[in-house]
Order: C-alpha cells, then sequence, then structure tokens
C-alpha cells in the first residue's frame, strides 16, 4: 500500500475551530449521517443541540459495512475539507468468527495461536469496515466476582503482557496503511479490574507499588508493542477517575513510558465525572479531561458541546487543541483514510472472508487448545464406539456459547455440543435433555426426572452446565459465582444415575465449583469457546483432541475467598497445616482452605508428563550474567500430547514482600508418546526485579528459587543466589 503523503499540518491550517472540535468528537451511528430530525431524539438524548453535531470525527459500534459506506459517503459528500470519519468497533474476541474469550486464550498460553486468531478478527473486522480496534483489554484480575475477568488473560501480569503484547502487534501487523490491519486500543487504563468486591465500575484504591508491580505491565507490555491507542478506565483511582487523573496519564503513560498515540475516552466517562462527584459542571469535566490528555471523546456531550468555548475563552489553548486534533488526523492518514475512506472495505468481501471453513478451523483449534481439563478420574476421553451419548443440561443444546461481547457473531453459527457430537459420531444415538434452567432464579425441577432417565439408558452421559453467557461481561458481575440455578442438584442426580458422566462447563468466569467437584469424575471447561465450541468439545471428550489448556485465573473454594490469586505474599502467619484444618492464629479460615480449588496453570491431560528434573547452570548470578535453567519432561504415554512448561521464580527475602511465587516464563510445546524433551529458559536480572517502597524498580542481592510445575503445585525447586 502506498503511504499517505497528506500534509496534515497544512490540512489543520485550513481547519476552523469547530471542524478541530469535530475530529475529538465520537458519537454512534444513531447521531450521524442523519437528517436533523432523525438526529433531534438521541441528541437531546445525550444533551446537545443538533445542530453542534455538523462535525464528527469518528463514530462506534457500527452495524456492518454497508452501514459504513452509506455513513461514509453522506460525509465525504458534505464535509468542507474531506477528513473521512474513522470507525471503531469491539472486536474482543472475533468479528463474525467468534474463538473463545480472552480469559480462555490465556489458558491456551499459546501466543503463537493468539495472534492466528487475531490476524483472522482483523481480516474479517477490516473487510467489515472495522478501522480501529478498542481491544487489547489487558486489566489485570484477581477476583472472580467481576463480569469482565472474561475480556483479560487472567491473574497472571506476565501472561496477560505476552498475550496482550502479541494481539497489539497482530492486529496492527508492520504497515497501518494495508487495509488488512487495523489500530488497535489497550483498554482499559488503568487497574478496572481492581474493582472493590469484583462490582464494576466500583472504586479502585491500590498503592502505586501494587499498580507497578502487577496491574501496569500488561498495559506497558502493549504500549512498548507500538498500540496506537490507549482508553482510560471508568472507576476512580484512588480517588481520581482515570480520565481525569494526570499522574495516570501525564506522568506514567506519557512522560514514563513515552507514549504518544490517541487517548480515548470510555463511553460517556468524561460525562461520569458528575456521577463520581468531581465536578456538577459538564464544561468543566470537559476541561478536566482534556487536560489530562483525553484526545477523543467517546459518546458524552463534553468536548461537542463545550470545547469551543473553552478555547474561545482561553481556558484551554488552541496549540494543545491542535495537538490532539493533529494526533487523530496522523491516526486517519497512517490507516490511508485520505486515500481510501473506506480501505476497500465491501459487503462482498466482507462476506468472502467471514466464517469461512478455514477461519472455522482456526476457531475450533483454539477452543480446544484453551478448554483446560480439570479433573479426570479415568472417565474421559470416552470410547467413540458408544451406541448411546446422553447430553444433559442447559449447555446440551443450545447454540449460546459464543460468549459476550461478540461483535458480530451470531449464536446461529455456533455449533452446539449436540450438533458436535453428532457430527463426531454420526452412528451414536445423542439425546439431549436440558434438564434445568442455567438462570439463577429458575429453579424448576421438573426436567429432572427425563434428565435421570436417559442418563441411566446411556453408554456415556456429558453433563453440559454453566453460567448463562451474559451472566459475564460489562456490568455483570456476580456475588455468588456458583453453577446458577438447580444444576448441582441436576448434576448430584445424574451422577448418581450413570457413573460414567463427565461435566462439561461454559463459563466467563471461574466459578465455584466444590459441590461439583465432590461427585464429578471428570470436568472439562471450555469456557465460552465461540462459533466451533460443539466441535471441539465433542473432539476433546471423545479423544480426538487432546486437553493443553491450563488455568488463567484461580478457580475459588468458595467465593468468601475472593479476591484470590497465586502470586501473593507469604503473610507473618501463613498456614501450615492441611487445606481442611483450621488453624488458630494463622491466616486462614475456619470451614475452608487457603488455596483455590483449582490453581493458576493448572490442567490435566490424556497424556502423561513426567518432570524428570530441573537443572541450573549455575548457583550465581550477577546483573551482568545470567542463568540457564533446564527442565526434562517426559510423556510417559502411549498417546502425542501438549504441555505448558512454566517457570516460577521466588525471592525469598527483599525490603518488600514479595509473592511466594511468580510466572517468569513458559513455553507450550508437543510431545509424542514417550518422548523426552530438555526446555531450557534463560533468566535474568531484569526478571527479579520489583517495586521497592519507594516504587523503585530493583532486585536485591540475595537467595532466590526456581521452580516448574504449576502454582500451588512446584516441582523441582532450585536455589541461587544473586550477587551485587
Ligand atoms: C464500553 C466498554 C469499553 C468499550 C466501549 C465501546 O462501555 O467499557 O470496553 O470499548 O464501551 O463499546
Amino acid at each position: 500500500m502506498a503511504k499517505s503523503t497528506k500534509d496534515i499540518k497544512a490540512l489543520l491550517a485550513e481547519m476552523t475551530l469547530e471542524e478541530k472540535v469535530g475530529q475529538l468528537v465520537q458519537l454512534n451511528t444513531a447521531l450521524l449521517g442523519k437528517s436533523t430530525a432523525e438526529i433531534t431524539g438521541p441528541a437531546q438524548k445525550l444533551g446537545v443541540d443538533p445542530a453542534q453535531l455538523k462535525y464528527v470525527g469518528s463514530t462506534l459500534n457500527f452495524h456492518g459495512v454497508e452501514e459504513m459506506i452509506a455513513l461514509q459517503e453522506t460525509h465525504m459528500a458534505e464535509d468542507r475539507l474531506g477528513i473521512p470519519i474513522c470507525f471503531m468497533m469491539d472486536v474482543i474476541h472475533g468479528y463474525r468468527t467468534i474463538y473463545p474469550l480472552p480469559i480462555a486464550l490465556g489458558a491456551s498460553f499459546d501466543p503463537d495461536l493468539v495472534a492466528k486468531c487475531t490476524r483472522m478478527a482483523a481480516k474479517e473486522a477490516t473487510a467489515g469496515g472495522v478501522q480501529v480496534n478498542f481491544t487489547p483489554m489487558v486489566d489485570y484480575v484477581r477476583d472472580a466476582r467481576w463480569g469482565r475477568v472474561m475480556e483479560c488473560c487472567g491473574e497472571d501480569p506476565y501472561l496477560n503482557s505476552v498475550m496482550g503484547a502479541v494481539q497489539v502487534k497482530a492486529f496492527q501487523g508492520d504497515d497501518l496503511s494495508d487495509p488488512e490491519n487495523m489500530a488497535a486500543c489497550v483498554k482499559h487504563f488503568a487497574a478496572y479490574g481492581g474493582a472493590e468486591a469484583g462490582r464494576d465500575y466500583n472504586t479502585v484504591e491500590i498503592s502505586e507499588r501494587l499498580l507497578r508491580e502487577y496491574y501496569f505491565p500488561a498495559y506497558k507490555a502493549c504500549v512498548d508493542a507500538g498500540v496506537r491507542m490507549v482508553m482510560p478506565s471508568f472507576n476512580s483511582l484512588n480517588g481520581v477517575p482515570s480520565i481525569a487523573n494526570k499522574w495516570l496519564i501525564e506522568d506514567v503513560l506519557k512522560k514514563e513510558w513515552g507514549f504518544d498515540g490517541v487517548i480515548i475516552s470510555d463511553y460517556n466517562a468524561i460525562g461520569e465525572l458528575l456521577k463520581h462527584g468531581i465536578t456538577d459542571d459538564m464544561k468543566e469535566a470537559a476541561r478536566l479531561a482534556f487536560e489530562a490528555y483525553c484526545d477523543i471523546d467517546m459518546m458524552s456531550p463534553g468536548y461537542c458541546k463545550f470545547l469551543g468555548d473553552l478555547v474561545r475563552e482561553g481556558k484551554i489553548s488552541e496549540e494543545a487543541l491542535d495537538r490532539a486534533v493533529l494526533k487523530v488526523l496522523q491516526l486517519k492518514k497512517d490507516l490511508g483514510l485520505f486515500e481510501d475512506p473506506y480501505r476497500g472495505a465491501t459487503p462482498e468481501k466482507e462476506a468472502a472472508v467471514c466464517l469461512t471453513p478455514e477461519h472455522r478451523a482456526i476457531a475450533r483449534e483454539a477452543a480446544e487448545s484453551s478448554a483446560v481439563l480439570l479433573k479426570n478420574e479415568g472417565v474421559l476421553p470416552f470410547k467413540k464406539d458408544v451406541k448411546r451419548v446422553a447430553l444433559i443440561g442447559p449447555f446440551a443444546a443450545t447454540q449460546a456459547i459464543k460468549g459476550f461481547w461478540a461483535c458480530n457473531g451470531e449464536d446461529k453459527d455456533c455449533i452446539s455440543v449436540e450438533m458436535g457430537v453428532k457430527n463426531l459420531l454420526p452412528d451414536a444415538e445423542v439425546i439431549a435433555v436440558e434438564g434445568c434452567s442455567a438462570e439463577w432464579n429458575e429453579l424448576s425441577r421438573e426436567g429432572f426426572a427425563a434428565a435421570v432417565e436417559a442418563a441411566k439408558n446411556a453408554d456415556a452421559v456429558v453433563l453440559c452446565l454453566g453460567e448463562p453467557q451474559n451472566y459475564c461481561g460489562e456490568g455483570n458481575s456476580r456475588a455468588d459465582i456458583r453453577l446458577p440455578g438447580v444444576q448441582e442438584e441436576l448434576a448430584s442426580l445424574v451422577l448418581a444415575a450413570n457413573k460414567n458422566t463427565a461435566v462439561l462447563l461454559f463459563n466467563g468466569r471461574p466459578l465455584v465449583l466444590t459441590e461439583i467437584d465432590k461427585i464429578a469424575p471428570a470436568i472439562l471447561t471450555m469456557w465460552f469457546p465461540g462459533t466451533e465450541g460443539g466441535n471441539a468439545a465433542a473432539r476433546l471428550l471423545f479423544g480426538d483432541a487432546n486437553p493443553s489448556g491450563k488455568v488463567s485465573m484461580s478457580f475459588p473454594k468458595a467465593v468468601g475467598q475472593c479476591p484470590i490469586y497465586y502470586n501473593h505474599p507469604n503473610t507473618g502467619r501463613p498456614k501450615r497445616k492441611a487445606e481442611e484444618i483450621h488453624e488458630t492464629y494463622t491466616s486462614n479460615y475456619i470451614g475452608c482452605g487457603n488455596l483455590p480449588l483449582y490453581s493458576f496453570g493448572h490442567g490435566l491431560s490424556y497424556s502423561n508428563f513426567v518432570y524428570e528434573s530441573l537443572e541450573l547452570d549455575t548457583d550465581t548470578m550477577t546483573d551482568e550474567s545470567t542463568i540457564t535453567v533446564t527442565i526434562r519432561v517426559k510423556n510417559d504415554s502411549a498417546r502425542k500430547g501438549r504441555e505448558v512448561i512454566q517457570l516460577y521464580m521466588h525471592d525469598l527475602y527483599a525490603s518488600t514482600v514479595r509473592p511466594i511465587q511468580s510466572l517468569i516464563a513458559f513455553e507450550k510445546i508437543e510431545l509424542d508418546a514417550g518422548e523426552t524433551r530438555d526446555v531450557t529458559f534463560t533468566v535474568t536480572e531484569p526478571q527479579l526485579r520489583f517495586y521497592d517502597f519507594n516504587c523503585n524498580h530493583i532486585s536485591e542481592a540475595g537467595e532466590f528459587t526456581l521452580s516448574t510445575g504449576y502454582a500451588d503445585h512446584l516441582l523441582h525447586t532450585k536455589s541461587f543466589w544473586l550477587k551485587k
């Protein structure tokens, strides 16, 4: 693609104040390209006069490429300077072919696979007219009650950083003017995932040291990967909402990290400064956001109504305004919009690239690779020569398994479990019985009898359980994260009726599965697997695919343990005895252990991976030297499989308390039956650094350990010393 040669500074010089302000306004399509009569209603709802909507620089969440073309044509016919509108959207885990939720992509521990999925999404979305994507979301999370844990890659800063950076590079490619690439936007800066009590939009109070240690790394990894846009978060952070938080935006994002791309508010986040009680005046809210370097105002009346006046009154300098406008024009230039405002997107192209067999194959591979086999006491894989399979539960036959925030994906495109099992076993009798609802407040047990009858008469039974896909995602937090409704009762009856039963889960967050775990011999979570979920589930259940996912976020034993995460300090009174034993005067609970039911990094396979050794090439390290770690793993089974080799570090003594372990490297490998492999990692001093009490990013001399295995289940721990 020829790079745009548009002289945006010359263009800026021609622009009126209103035209400049317009470039910083983002409104949804209800407010765009319509007659004044059509716009009046939505304008009044927004709190502005339709006449103030003459200039709009970008829009979001439009409905398909036809709408994009129509809106752009209307706009280009009217815009005095021919500055195209920029079309933005949330393409979180697929555009039309939907792959698993990001929390599941994290569970795949497979950056190459995530890149493949991301490229597929970019290809489909750009064909559909999307030019900027409000993804990746990399908010660090510790509380499964929060509905948006589904959107990030879990509770580890390093895993989130790797997967965030991979998505940025895969969405943006090497040349943003290539019409199959789109600009990415990292969100939500910062610490939105630290919402108190796991309740969405709630207050966030986190020390600077903790922010820097856990919450910032993934955002910074995306900035370092060249992300073109950043979206500050809705929440207040240590008393100041991110959209007006100059320390966060100016000191950290811009000065420390050197970010000079576009900063876009979240949806009406400027308007929410009034709700937060920062100001009672929308004009002042606009000024505060602009002073905190917010370039584009998404869907608040602030900029379109007051930014011009603020400049005219000298409260905002025209130089500052010009700087913001130039960043937006630069993004449009780099996207090639001045050469082609449509970037070649057409309905024919969109139809040609979406939902192709190749894309479905990628979605299925991702669903297989991110599923986690949480438990298996010899039940799985089922034999494929079964005559009768009973699929029981609210997820047995439903196609509603694409997950939340699924862009233009449609349930009707999804393969249900029933469809997938029938595809795999055309000669078997497959019976699907819902048994009960998955809704928290639908407690009918009328379907139990038919479910038990079906289970009794089947050779293999799959309990298809979970939470509805709209129980996670934005605004969907839960105070009780068990299986909703009467699913646990259904499971106990079905498991009593047939021991050859496995539980198949559909969940957008870690659930509390303690009661299910007591009675189910096998549990496989698909998270929300997307368009090909049923085919992937069937192949995993019946052994055509071998599970290889690992828990990306701890599954609590009880919601009362939340927030729960593996990389925690030891405390001065760590629990010593077995989980179920309560110890007074130590850090623990009565009636519940401290460990999660399923820990970060846990996941079973149909193979049997034996960790034979972990060796260091030296036990002493300096700032300049490195340590080579060699982990020997054997696939002691008759089945080829993939395993995630994880390397954990512990800094035993330091000037601030250190987590008992931190993931510092991982590699997903495939081992043939009987194969032994040495996997090596190189450890460098920067990987040993932490933020001390004064937020200095340092490493300190002393003893460290390196371990493999997974959190709460370390194997082959070896010590070394860092000398200064
Ligand atoms: C939402 C979300 C944000 C999304 C934006 C545009 O409220 O918080 O993640 O990108 O609005 O849809």
